[in-house]
C-alpha cells in the first residue's frame, strides 16, 4: 500500500505470539522505522512477564504494557450488561467489547511516544480489523494504520514459521494450532482451524474456564448479585470492584458449567463464521440484570429499551463504540437504568442459570395489586374497569371465522 509519508516510528499492538513477533520484525525491515511495542492487559492471563524483553530482542525500542482490566469491566462490560447487549440473540460480545478499549490506549501510547503510525495483527477477513481501525479513525485520525496481514505476502502460519527461521526470530509457538483463541476477563473465544466445520463438536479439552455441564457438581451453587442503577456491585452482600466481581463470578459460574455457547455468526465483513465462547460470569450477570429489571423498570421504558438492545449489540459488534449513534443509544439506555437497584438470587446448576428470587428497595411490583387474594382497601385495581378496557380494545377487531 502506498504511504502518504515516510514512517519514522510505528506503535505495534504486541501479544508476544507468533504473528505479532513476525510483524514486529517485518515492520522494521519494510519501513526502515523504529517499532514501539504496546501490550494491553485485559485479563488474557497470558504470561506478561518477559514480554518487553522479548519485544526488545526482536528489535522494538521499548514495550509499554497497560493494565486495562478495571476499565474494561467498568466502562465496557458493565454498560453492555446494562443494555442487554447480545448479538444475534446469542453472542455476549466479549471480544467486541475489548477492541475499542485496546485501540483507544494504543492510539494514546502512539501519540504520547511520537509515533506516526499504528500497526495491528488482525487479519483482513475478521471483525477485529474494523473495530481497531474505526476506533483509530474516531480518536486519532492523524495516525497512519498498518495491517500487515492485508499487505504482506505471508499467507499462513507455516509462512510465519518460515519467516522466523529465515530471520532468526525465536519462537515458542507450536506449528499446528487447532484454533484461534481470544481471551479476556469477559470471555474466551475460539474460532478457525478445526472449528470451521460447523457440524463438528468442539473437543472437551479446548475449554479453559468452564467445566462441561455433566461434570459440574451435583449440588447447585446459590449466589446473590446486587446492582445499583443497573451496575453489578456485590456478590452475596460483599461489595466488589468491577474486575474482582467479574473474576469471582467467572470462577463460580465456570465451575458449574455455565456460559458455553456454540454458534455461527454473521461477521460485519459479510462472512459467516463459527464461534465457540465461554462467558461464565457475563452470562450470570445478564440473567440477573434482566430479572432485576422485571421488578424495577416501568413496562414501557423496558419495551423501548428492548427495541434499542439489538441495535446497541450490532454497533458494538461492528466496531462503532466511538460514534455519534452509540452516544445517543448509550444515553438512552443509561437513562433507563436509574431505578435498576436491588438484588437477585440465582441458582447455578450443571450449566443452567435459574433465577430464584429478586428484591428491590425501589420495586414497582405490588403484591397487593397482583394478588389473587382480596387486598381490601389497599386495592386500587378495580376489576370492573377491565371489562370496558377489553371492550374498547376489541372494537376494531373484525369478525373472523376460525374453522
Ligand atoms: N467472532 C468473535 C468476534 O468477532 C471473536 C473474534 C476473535 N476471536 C478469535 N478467536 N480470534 O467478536
Amino acid at each position: 500500500m502506498a504511504r502518504s509519508r515516510r514512517l519514522e516510528k510505528v506503535c505495534l499492538a504486541y501479544s508476544g505470539g507468533l504473528d505479532t513477533s513476525v510483524i514486529l520484525h517485518w515492520l522494521k525491515a519494510e519501513f526502515d522505522c523504529e517499532v514501539l511495542a504496546y501490550t494491553a492487559d485485559v485479563g488474557q492471563e497470558e504470561e506478561l512477564a518477559g514480554l518487553p524483553e522479548k519485544a526488545r530482542s526482536i528489535g522494538a525500542v521499548d514495550c509499554i504494557v497497560r493494565d486495562l482490566r478495571e476499565e474494561f469491566v467498568r466502562d465496557f462490560v458493565f454498560p453492555a450488561i446494562r443494555g442487554n447487549a447480545i448479538y444475534e440473540g446469542t453472542y455476549l460480545l466479549g471480544t467486541a467489547l475489548a477492541r475499542p478499549l485496546i485501540a483507544k490506549h494504543h492510539a494514546e501510547v502512539a501519540l504520547e511516544n511520537g509515533c506516526d503510525a499504528v500497526a495491528h495483527g488482525a487479519t483482513g477477513k475478521g471483525n477485529d480489523q474494523v473495530r481497531f481501525e474505526l476506533t483509530f479513525r474516531a480518536l486519532a485520525p492523524e495516525l497512519e494504520i498498518i495491517a500487515p496481514w492485508r499487505e504482506w505476502d505471508l499467507r499462513s502460519r507455516s509462512d510465519c514459521f518460515a519467516y522466523c527461521e529465515a530471520n532468526g526470530i525465536e519462537t515458542s509457538a507450536t506449528r499446528e494450532k487447532p484454533y484461534s483463541i481470544d481471551r479476556n476477563l469477559m470471555h474466551v473465544s475460539y474460532e478457525g482451524g478445526i472449528l470451521e466445520d460447523p457440524w463438528r463438536a468442539a473437543d472437551e479439552g479446548m475449554f479453559l474456564t468452564t467445566c462441561a455441564p455433566e461434570a459440574a457438581p451435583d449440588t447447585p451453587a446459590e449466589v446473590v448479585i446486587g446492582f445499583e442503577q443497573g451496575t453489578p456491585v456485590s456478590i452475596d452482600g460483599e461489595v466488589l470492584g468491577p474486575a474482582a466481581l467479574l473474576s469471582k463470578l467467572n470462577r463460580l459460574a465456570g465451575s458449574n458449567g455455565v456460559g458455553r455457547v456454540d454458534m455461527v455468526e454473521n461477521r460485519f465483513v459479510g462472512l459467516k463464521s463459527r464461534g465457540v465462547y465461554e462467558t461464565p460470569g457475563g452470562s450470570v450477570l445478564h440473567a440477573a440484570h434482566r430479572a432485576l429489571e422485571s421488578i424495577t423498570l416501568d413496562r414501557d421504558v423496558m419495551h423501548e429499551r428492548d427495541r434499542l438492545s439489538p441495535r446497541f449489540a450490532e454497533l458494538i459488534y461492528n466496531g462503532f463504540w466511538y460514534s455519534p449513534e452509540m452516544d445517543f443509544i448509550r444515553a438512552a439506555i443509561d437513562a433507563s437504568q436509574d431505578n435498576v437497584t436491588g438484588e437477585v438470587r440465582l441458582k447455578l446448576y450443571k450449566g443452567g442459570i435459574h433465577v430464584n428470587g429478586r428484591r428491590s428497595p425501589v420495586s414497582l411490583y405490588s403484591e397487593a395489586m397482583s394478588s389473587f387474594e382480596d387486598a381490601g382497601e389497599a386495592d386500587t385495581y378495580d376489576q370492573h374497569d377491565a371489562e370496558g378496557f377489553i371492550r374498547l380494545q376489541g372494537l376494531r377487531l373484525p369478525k373472523v371465522s376460525v374453522d
